[in-house]
């Protein structure tokens, strides 16, 4: 046998005794069967939420709404709005009226970063979503414009909330907060991007994850619960609880990025690797970071148990993150 076909046996080996560990350490949570059903009403409702708020491809002018919809409409699983919609339900008991535009605004958000992660300066990706990067398509500059047109539409949705304007106001500092520079989505990226090519040390890391991914995370369920008319208490838990999936969501994503085919993922796999990005995997191994994963969203429920009953679709939804396979 070639080295070669040896070390790809011991790794696939290896890998597949990783997962068989990772499902007996998982096997004591129950997952509702109802997540099915909240997944794909979620997407449904900010799908709808989305098509009412980003302007029709026939508005003048026609390439910037359309390069927009290319990329908003491409069939992310819009987790964020998700976890904003249960939140909110959580909160308040039942999904409260408008609470969709919130959604929608975090995923114009969302959408937003993605299109310009992929840019040529950024990550030089062609394939999101299943389908050609927003600049591969438009062009870089129209992809530069469509980034920005998203975020600056997502604070008008924002500004125009159906809830009380001390909430609208806490929830416009939540979210620009989130994707700012200080521990947020901007910050992470410039950390990410100055990490290429380094050993980082696993504080920077944790630093990246949680500010180029977890903030807006956390972002999301603390606007739907503010939203919901949450207390201060209600808050920090779904502050505390967002800190921990958030970054066990990119830990994931990391995860996946050397375990899935592109096919599957919808972007290009292996690009980590190829880029020499500080991720968990690289750091850590495999093992280890879906360990810290599971650790992670363990400790993220538990801080929701205050909730009781009423927590469980946000424990499913957290469970779900970390066994996602794109
Ligand atoms: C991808 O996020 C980018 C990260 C922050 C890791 P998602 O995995 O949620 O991507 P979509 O929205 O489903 O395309
Ligand atoms: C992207 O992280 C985070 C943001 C878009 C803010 P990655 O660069 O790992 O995301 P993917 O893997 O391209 O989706
Ligand atoms: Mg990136
Ligand atoms: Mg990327
Ligand atoms: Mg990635």
């Amino acid at each position: 046998m070639s080295l070669w076909r040896f070390k790809m046996t011991y790794y696939t080996l290896a890998y597949w005794l990783t997962i068989r560990r990772r499902a007996a350490r998982l096997a004591c949570y129950t997952s509702s069967f109802m997540l099915k059903d909240i997944l794909e009403q979620g997407q449904g409702a900010i799908d709808s939420a989305l098509e009412r708020l980003l302007p029709p491809a026939t508005r003048r002018p026609e390439s910037i709404h359309r390069a927009m919809r290319h990329s908003v409409f491409a069939g992310g699983k819009r987790l964020r709005p998700i976890l904003c919609l249960e939140a909110a339900r959580m909160v308040a008991g039942v999904l409260p009226a408008g609470v969709e535009d919130l959604g929608g605004a975090l995923e114009m958000l969302h959408t937003y970063s993605l299109i310009h992660d992929d840019l040529p300066a950024l990550d030089n990706d062609d394939l999101r979503r299943g389908q050609p990067t927003c600049h591969v398509v438009f062009g870089e500059a129209l992809a530069i414009l469509a980034g920005d047109a998203l975020q600056t539409l997502a604070y008008e949705a924002l500004s125009r909330l159906s809830c009380p304007a001390e909430a609208r106001i806490r929830i416009i500092e939540e979210t620009s907060h989130a994707t700012g520079t200080e521990e947020g989505m901007i910050g992470g990226q410039v950390k990410d991007l100055e990490a290429e090519r380094q050993v980082p040390d696993a504080q920077t890391l944790e630093y990246i994850h949680r500010s180029k991914t977890g903030a807006l995370i956390t972002a999301s369920l603390v606007t739907g619960g503010l939203y919901a008319g949450g207390s201060e208490a209600e808050t920090r838990c779904l502050r505390e609880f967002g800190r921990s999936v958030g970054l066990a969501f990119q830990i994931v994503d990391d995860v996946l990025d050397v375990t899935q085919s592109s096919e599957q993922l919808g972007k290009t796999a292996g690009k980590d690797r190829a880029s020499e990005k500080a991720t968990y995997p690289a750091l850590f191994g495999l093992e280890a970071s879906l360990r810290q994963a599971d650790d992670l969203v363990a400790a993220g429920c538990q801080v929701l148990d205050s909730f009781g009953p009423r927590a469980q679709t946000l424990k499913d939804l957290a469970l779900f993150l970390i066994q996602r396979k794109s």
